[in-house]
């Protein structure tokens, strides 16, 4: 948006009173930031329900939030895998009314699937997917009786593009994609907008607690060859890639209000330098292009790789 446009949506939103906006998962990374920076958003648009699942965790939230605490940015709990949570926390807001939904908690998992417990996928796919779904259950029939709503879902390039020892959690961003996909041809009769938010890499906790799982992960259920490519090349290159196309979370944020405000598109990934990987996808149908890319890239020309990285974070960093 311009300064200008930016301005006059300001005023009238002001004029309509501001929308309340619930966000999950607020006690860090790209949560937390969205729901302090719609808080302190200039023209006042937004009134923050930011949720967690673990209260006790408010503390990085609070000092965020800042002046805004108690004013444009309440703190719930919330746990999107526990229906009677959500319901508790939409019961209690004003007429249970949730203009903009951020369906942002999630979690991740990296590895060779052959060391990951079935169990542990269906505690991710309970977040990740079964979250989203638990939430939109919700909020959706109050939208719809509005005929007004936007729902906001959290996704990822690897909602797009499976990426190598990454299987499950792009498996439940695939769902989040279909699910959402399916769902705003719906939500359109009712003027409710749906749109995916996918980031690349994004620095938070999330980067931390999944290598911290890899350094721990007993890699005795795989082959030796296969270990050696996760140790090895996988957690390298990964290392890399969130080092030179890492983005903040204020960033994805900053991506967020603009599509909170105006126009939402059903898709919007945040990483500009990302894209070339995204679009091989789109290019080949047949789906050899990226597979292809991919491979080359890891196994056989990992020079050409690193010397890219090189390039992307001198363009990142001016
Ligand atoms: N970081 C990336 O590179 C990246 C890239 C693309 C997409 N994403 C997506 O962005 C979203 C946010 O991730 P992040 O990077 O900000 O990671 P993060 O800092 O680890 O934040 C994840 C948040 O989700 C919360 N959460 C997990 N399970 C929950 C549950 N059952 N109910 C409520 N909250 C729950 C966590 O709460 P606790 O503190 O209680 O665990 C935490 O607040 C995720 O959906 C992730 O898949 C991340």
């Amino acid at each position: 948006l311009t300064g200008a446009s930016q301005a006059v949506t300001g005023f009238s939103q002001r004029a309509m009173g501001a929308r309340r906006v619930l966000v999950t998962g607020c006690s860090s990374g790209i949560g937390l930031a969205v729901a302090a920076r719609l808080a302190k958003d200039e023209f006042r648009r937004f009134k923050v329900v930011a949720t967690m699942r673990d209260l006790g965790k408010r503390g990085p939230l609070e000092r965020a939030a800042g002046d805004s605490l108690n004013k444009t940015l309440e703190i719930k709990q919330l746990d999107a895998c526990c229906e009677a949570s959500i319901r508790e926390c939409v019961d209690s807001l004003p007429d249970r009314r949730v203009d903009i939904l951020v369906s942002n908690a999630g979690i991740g998992m990296i590895g060779p699937l052959e060391c990951q417990s079935i169990a542990a996928m269906k505690e991710l796919f309970d977040t990740n997917f079964f979250g989203l779904a638990r939430l939109v259950k919700e909020v959706l029939p109050d939208m719809k009786r509005r005929k007004n709503g936007h729902i906001v879902v959290m996704s990822s390039v690897m909602g797009i593009q499976g990426l190598l020892f990454n299987d499950v959690y792009s498996a439940s961003k695939f769902a989040v994609e279909g699910f959402c996909e399916s769902l705003a041809v719906q939500a359109m009769k009712f003027n409710i907008k749906t749109t995916l938010v996918e980031p690349g890499p994004v620095v938070t906790e999330f980067e931390r607690k999944v290598y911290e799982d890899a350094e721990k992960m007993d890699l005795s259920g795989t082959d030796e060859e296969t270990a050696k490519i996760f140790r090895e090349v996988y957690l390298p290159y990964s290392k890399k890639v969130f080092a030179s196309l890492g983005q903040t979370p204020e960033e994805v944020a900053k991506a967020i209000e603009v599509i909170a405000a105006k126009d939402p598109p059903l898709r919007h990934q945040t990483n500009r330098l990302y894209m070339p990987m995204t679009t091989l996808k789109h290019a080949d149908p047949t789906g050899r292009l990226p597979l292809d890319t991919f491979y080359k890239m890891i196994f056989k020309h990992d020079s050409v790789f690193n010397a890219t990285l090189g390039v992307l974070r001198m363009l990142q960093r001016r």
